[in-house]
């Protein structure tokens, strides 16, 4: 039972190895979709500043029925904060939203504020940013701290000042999307990576070549991605607020094989995020 799965950070700290996202499920939707979830058996649930639903996330962990030490919560830091003052400002700004006293993980949402993606030189900005997560860290406001979208030039940043090195680095990950070299990269740096948008954002749903490998293995699609990213040693991150789908996404004891994860590890890319392409994290930088 995958409920059942953790892996460890490099800190000693448990981390459900399945999460619920939450992007897009609105600040006045998030708490039932939690309340669903937990129902269910997660326990992880991934937000971040951006999406605008950290007061509806805390509401969900309070009126979810479990307590709060059973749950583990992730958020993000704003892309575009990239100073220590306004870092420090925004990590107390998240605990009074969700209404918690620590948060068990949080990010840098990007190396480069969404305006900019895979532009600048931000180097400085991560470092002082990475300084304010690090301190929250020390006294105990976050359990975990790590990066999301960072490449091996940015991880080298941080590394290069850090007093924590990362925990995490939450990437792209899902079939046709396997950035191997840079997972490779982590594993080594004992750097934990989560996949985000497993399921393509639901684009993968369309792909027959997809569709041909899950009912060969008598699963669904999105089962198929979750396994594989549980595979890969990934945390996969679906999300859904539809509690059928909830359902059916935690429903992944099967074995993907050898030779079928190769070669969905070498799927060809999606040609695009229909019209979710104009984000950047779907951009193909
Ligand atoms: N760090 C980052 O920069 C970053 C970027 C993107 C995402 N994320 C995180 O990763 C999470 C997941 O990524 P995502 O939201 O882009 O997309 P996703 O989880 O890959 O896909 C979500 C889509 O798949 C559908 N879906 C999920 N389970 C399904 C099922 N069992 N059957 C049919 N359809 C299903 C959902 O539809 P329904 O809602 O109708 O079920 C939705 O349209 C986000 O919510 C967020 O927490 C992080």
């Amino acid at each position: 039972m995958i409920f059942e799965e953790t892996y460890t950070l490099s800190n000693g700290v448990k981390i459900p190895k399945l999460g619920l996202g939450t992007w897009f499920i609105a600040d006045d939707q998030v708490a039932a979709a939690i309340g669903s979830a937990v129902k269910l058996g997660y326990r992880h649930i991934d937000t971040a500043q951006a999406y605008e639903n950290e007061r509806g996330v805390g509401e969900g962990i309070r009126s979810c029925g479990v307590s709060r030490k059973e749950l583990f919560i992730t958020t993000k830091l704003a892309a575009e904060i990239k100073t220590y003052e306004e870092a420090i400002k925004a990590i107390d700004g998240s605990l009074e939203k969700l209404g918690i006293d620590y948060i068990d993980l949080m990010l840098i949402h990007s190396p480069q504020p969404w305006n900019d993606f895979r532009g600048g030189d931000y180097a400085e900005g991560n470092r002082e940013a990475w300084r304010a997560l690090e301190d929250a860290y020390k006294v105990g406001k976050l359990r975990a701290i790590g990066v999301s979208n960072f490449k091996e030039q940015d991880i080298e940043n941080i590394l290069s000042s850090c007093t924590v090195a990362p925990m995490v680095n939450q990437l792209l990950v899902h079939i046709g999307n396997t950035p191997i070299k840079l997972m490779e990269y982590c594993r080594q740096k004992d750097i934990l990576v989560e996949a985000y948008s497993p399921v393509a954002h639901g684009e993968i749903l369309k792909s027959p070549e997809v569709a041909t490998i899950a009912e060969k293995y008598q699963v669904t699609v999105p089962q198929l991605c979750i396994r594989y990213d549980l595979q890969l040693g990934t945390v996969p991150l679906p999300k859904t607020s539809n509690p059928k789908h909830m359902s059916d996404n935690t429903k992944v004891d099967f074995m993907i094989s050898d030779e079928d994860m190769e070669i969905l590890k070498q799927m060809k890319p999606l040609k695009n995020y229909g019209e979710f392409s104009k984000f950047p994290v779907f951009s193909g930088k």
